[in-house]
């Protein structure tokens, strides 16, 4: 049973100072490997390992071709100007190849955990020689996994897979108490800028969360553009997260006076504390039809948006 640290507990300094010395003892004088998405939480870990480790510790970004636009450069060059070093892997093809055919939402999810641990983080972490993978996995994370909600791709001990044994590499999760407020304010606490540390929720498997159905190239296309729009309108909206899905089922739509099948892309809001329940953001109409209206001019294909306004439960914030 994993002993949850509340936000209104957290005492961050104290915190860091544990977690530092934890990861020191851990990692002695081999070396450390991470892999920063960009997300609050890998953001967090990263600096915490490198409080802790300097350059003991390497930091990756895995380009996994299911990212939002301009995602790994505008990451690293964040990093950079806070002295840390990221180096971007290459991988869009390994999960393009992977995740072709692939419908099912937890199928997809278990396609991406391989793909991300097995083929690609392992030889990485091989060519490195790291022994070990600091992660910054929280407690929602494993509340979800447990319950079967829905299997995150970064929790391993609570399915009773050790990782040492399965890709080769102990891993350590010094955020596994917190909750997404706490890690906020941790963040905030190591130096990271409110750019990172306010941001919203991003989930491992990226956009392929956010496509029913086979995630394709051209769907990527299509839900990252989508993606972009919505981001900017949706900005200062003070929401917790919101995201554009792209479904699997067509509409007829009309488009210069002729009928086209379309595409239906779904936007969602939510107003949450720490994901576990959340409701939907009353957004203005003028602001959704507004953004309704760039997205179907600008994304090639589609013709129908739509807002959600169903609540977790029994909805959840991703579709899949
Ligand atoms: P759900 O969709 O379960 O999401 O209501 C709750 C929160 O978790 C994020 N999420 C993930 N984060 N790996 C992650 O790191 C995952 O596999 C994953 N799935 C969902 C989601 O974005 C939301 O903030």
């Amino acid at each position: 049973m994993i002993q949850e640290i509340t936000v209104k507990d957290l005492d961050t300094t104290r915190f860091i100072e544990d977690k530092v010395n934890e990861i020191r003892e851990a990692v002695g004088a081999d070396t450390c490997i991470n892999t920063l998405s960009g997300g609050v939480d890998s953001a967090t870990v990263t600096m915490l390992g490198h409080a802790a480790l300097g350059s003991q510790l390497r930091t990756v970004i895995i380009d996994n071709g299911i990212m939002r636009e301009g995602e790994p450069e505008r990451v690293t060059e964040i990093f950079q100007g806070l002295g840390v070093k990221v180096d971007i892997i290459q991988a869009q093809q390994i999960f393009h190849d992977a995740l072709k055919g692939v419908t099912d939402p937890e199928e997809k999810r278990e396609v991406i955990r391989q793909c991300f641990y097995k083929d690609v983080f392992a030889k990485v972490v091989k060519e490195s020689g790291a022994k070990v993978l600091l992660q910054g996995t929280i407690l929602t994370d494993v509340d979800e996994t447990v319950a079967g909600v829905k299997r995150q791709h970064n929790v391993f001990a609570q399915l009773g897979i050790d990782p040492e044994q399965a890709f080769g590499y102990k891993i350590l999760e010094p955020l596994i108490q917190l909750r997404k407020d706490g890690v906020r304010e941790l963040g905030k606490t190591l130096g990271l800028p409110p750019e990172i540390y306010g941001r919203i929720p991003f989930p491992g498997p990226g956009l392929a969360a956010r496509i029913i159905g086979e995630v394709t190239p051209e769907r990527l296309v299509t839900v990252r553009k989508a993606t972009a729009i919505m981001e900017r309108y949706l900005k200062d909206s003070g929401a917790f997260q919101y995201m554009a899905i792209l479904h699997e089922d067509r509409v007829t739509g009309t488009r210069g006076g002729k009928r086209d099948f379309g595409l239906q892309i779904e936007v969602r809001c939510w107003e949450s504390v720490d994901a576990r329940t959340a409701v939907p953001t009353p957004l203005s109409f003028d602001l959704l039809t507004t953004m309704a209206n760039e997205i179907t001019e600008k994304v090639p294909g589609v013709v129908s948006v739509t807002y959600n306004i169903a609540s977790k439960p029994p909805s959840t914030l991703e579709v899949i």
